[in-house]
């Protein structure tokens, strides 16, 4: 295993995920580790991340230099190369000329690490600091026109240092290079897959609850289905999942996961309806924050009371993703502005002192994929489009009501009919219908028609941090806004919204 040290790149997250890529499993800890923590860990190699601090800056992110003694190959890059180069006497500068963007490498000792490149390769660069002077023992392996250590190394120590980005698409030999450092400077096995991570986390979850009883919340979301899989794989009928049907989800829905958990997959579940009380609690309310609040707290009440029926519980399981556990952990701590209070499925039932079991707080979203699939979770399951916790009550907008909530329905069963069969269901990120509280002019035969518009949202993203507006064709558009006028009484105007994220959000509220 690798331990990735994590210096605040917006890049750690892809360092972590080459590695897991070369089937080689990696964890991301901050630099404050403890060194008796990495002994324990006994990884087979350290990656240094970037970061954005200037190492000579009084409060920069250090680590206990005495990780370099370890005996343990280090590779740092660009921050983390600087880190390891103050820390061993070289020097750093503020560079001449900040260094953005690509740049050509020139490779002037390809062992070990550019064994399989070019004399010159691209490399791309995000830094302002330059090193000035390397510390004993080590030479430069690499320049560029702007940067005359490029990259560098003490052969003897196993200490690397690169200062572009081996991680980042613009470096395409990126993989090579660090691959080099897993297999020939580490030695590193391809032992790493969704296989064996399963026996493995079969066997930690049962060391950890014992013969306890386990509570799930279920959502129908990839991320809970297969944790709950897994935990059922591991401890059976000890797992009790509990669906909260919060009246808000999209057509059949609660029917249909009913039918796949307690059938198909034969998890001991209970279902409970719950739709009036998060109605009632929302009734006047039209404030997108004070919704997600109140649907956060319907919700733990409902659950908490459901799990207080089951006796002697002592476990929580969560289908946390790493993304999430490295983000509350990052070297530069606090989580980033709150734009939307997005986990309002979170928290634990209060008056139980429930243990958590998190089994995929390791794993991001494409693994957790993989991972449902070697479980046996179906397709449909697997490449579900993401749906908020508070459901269809933020695609009502305005005050949600029990008319405004099943005419969405109907109009976004239309849209997800259109867009599934024609092959957009799995390009998409996600494809939905938001109902506006404004009214418009329409004529319907001889009739004039004062009635609702709706609005379609398709966006392609990778992880909805960012999202673009997914380009349809005219053709399916003109489906789609066909069929949800003709079809569904009370809508007489559809719109299609062409905003990207950033500046605009997925959701309308
Ligand atoms: P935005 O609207 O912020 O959404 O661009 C980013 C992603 O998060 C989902 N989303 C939510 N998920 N609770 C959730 O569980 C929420 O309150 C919530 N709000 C937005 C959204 O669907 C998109 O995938």
């Amino acid at each position: 295993m690798i331990l990735i040290i994590d210096f605040g790149s917006q890049y750690n997250q892809l360092i972590a995920r080459r590695v897991r890529e070369s089937h080689v499993y990696c964890r991301i800890e901050p630099p404050g580790i403890d060194l008796d923590l990495v002994r324990k860990i006994n990884p087979e190699g350290i990656i240094l991340s970037g970061g954005p601090s200037s190492i000579y800056e009084p409060t920069s992110p250090k680590m206990d230099p005495a990780v370099f003694e370890l005996g343990i190959p280090v590779l740092g890059i660009c921050y983390g190369m600087q880190f390891m180069v103050d820390a061993l006497g070289g020097s750093v500068i503020k560079a001449g000329k900040r260094e953005y963007g690509l740049a050509a490498l020139t490779i002037t000792d390809r062992e070990p690490l550019f064994r399989a490149l070019e004399p010159t390769t691209p490399c791309w660069m995000s830094h302002g600091d330059s090193i000035a002077q390397l510390p004993p023992g080590f030479s430069v392996t690499a320049t560029t026109a702007n940067t005359p250590v490029a990259a560098a190394q003490d052969v003897e120590r196993r200490l690397y240092g690169l200062q572009f980005h081996p991680e980042v698409a613009h470096t395409p030999r990126g993989k090579n290079i660090l691959r080099a450092f897993l297999f020939d400077v580490c030695g590193c096995r391809r032992t790493w897959t969704m296989k064996s991570f399963a026996a493995d986390a079969v066997a930690e979850i049962r060391a950890t609850v014992g013969p306890k009883k386990v509570i799930l919340g279920l959502s129908g979301g990839v991320d809970s289905s297969v944790a709950a899989l897994l935990l059922q794989r591991a401890v059976g009928r000890q797992l009790t999942c509990i669906f909260v049907d919060n009246g808000l989800l999209r057509l059949d829905e609660a029917e249909k996961l009913k039918t796949l958990f307690k059938e198909h997959l034969q998890i001991t579940i209970r279902f409970v309806p719950a739709g009036k009380k998060f109605l009632d609690a929302l009734k006047g309310v039209t404030d997108p924050e004070k919704k997600r609040k109140i649907i956060g707290r319907v919700f733990m009440e409902v659950f908490e009371a459901e799990a207080l029926k089951i006796a002697d519980a002592e476990f929580l399981g969560q289908g946390t993703l790493y993304p999430d556990v490295i983000e509350s952990v990052s070297a530069f701590g606090g989580p980033s502005a709150v734009i939307k209070s997005h986990h309002n499925v979170g928290g634990l039932p209060k008056k139980m002192k429930l243990k958590l079991v998190e089994p995929l707080r390791y794993l991001f979203k494409d693994e957790v994929r993989q991972l449902g699939k070697t479980l046996g979770l179906p397709e449909a399951m697997i490449w579900r489009q993401p749906f908020p916790g508070p459901g269809l009550a933020i695609r009502v907008i305005g005050e949600v009501t029990a008319s405004r909530l099943r005419l969405l329905r109907e109009v976004d069963a239309v849209l997800l009919e259109e867009i599934r069969s024609n092959g957009y269901y799995r390009k998409l990120w996600q494809s939905f219908a938001v109902l506006l509280p404004l009214k418009s002019v329409g004529i319907m035969g001889d009739q004039r028609t004062y009635e609702n518009i709706v609005a379609i949202r398709a966006v392609t993203s990778k992880d909805a941090m960012t999202a673009d507006w997914a380009r349809l064709p005219h053709r399916l558009l003109g489906t789609i806004s066909n069929r949800i006028i003709n079809e569904i009484r009370g809508v007489n105007r559809v719109v299609y919204d062409i905003s990207s994220k950033p500046p605009s959000t997925i959701e309308w509220e």
